[in-house]
């Protein structure tokens, strides 16, 4: 079970000048992280992006894509302090919400085999299992397939 929220998140939309914070988060969340660039090209592109923050700190974010009835999850990361207290599935529910309101139908993502707290958090959601992308990810020696999972909005 995850604990219960003592403190009202926000979320926001991801503003430019908070991308030093984001950094510094995915720098310690993944082994392959995304760049700065990734950030502010989807910032650019105009892709939904959120920052989850609590009395000021930031928790987590996540960046989606939205076009016409589909929405495809690009990154979603919880701080590695901030984990399994449920801001995981509050950042999720709320990029539910906002796809909804796009007149997304669906929402699809990828993700590491390996990677069992991602897998974990979306199985919980109802995301369910579609294909695998073979030698999507860079590794540590090579390259890992992605799992490609979908969810019914
Ligand atoms: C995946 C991630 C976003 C989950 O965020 P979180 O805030 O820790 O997740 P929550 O507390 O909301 O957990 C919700 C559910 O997800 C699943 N889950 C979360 N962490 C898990 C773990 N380490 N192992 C297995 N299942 C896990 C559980 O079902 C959990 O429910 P429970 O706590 O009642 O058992 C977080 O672990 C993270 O940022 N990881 C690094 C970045 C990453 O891998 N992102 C996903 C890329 S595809």
């Amino acid at each position: 079970m995850s604990a219960v929220l003592q403190t009202a998140p926000l979320l926001a939309p991801m503003q430019a000048g908070e991308i030093d914070a984001v950094l510094a988060i995915e720098q310690q969340a993944y082994p392959f992280p995304w760049t700065r660039a990734n950030f502010t090209d989807s910032l650019a592109a105009g892709y939904s992006a959120w920052c989850c923050r609590i009395e000021g700190e930031l928790v987590g974010y996540a960046v989606m894509m939205l076009v016409l009835d589909e929405a495809h999850l690009l990154n979603v990361t919880v701080a590695p302090d901030w984990q399994r207290r449920g801001y995981g599935l509050l950042i999720m529910g709320h990029l539910f919400d906002v796809a909804r309101g796009h007149g997304a139908r669906r929402m699809f993502l990828e993700v590491r085999p390996s990677n069992a707290p991602g897998q974990g958090l979306y199985q919980r959601l109802g995301f369910g299992m579609i294909g695998r992308r073979r030698g999507y990810y860079p590794a540590g020696e090579g390259r890992e397939d992605a799992v490609v999972m979908a969810l019914t909005l």
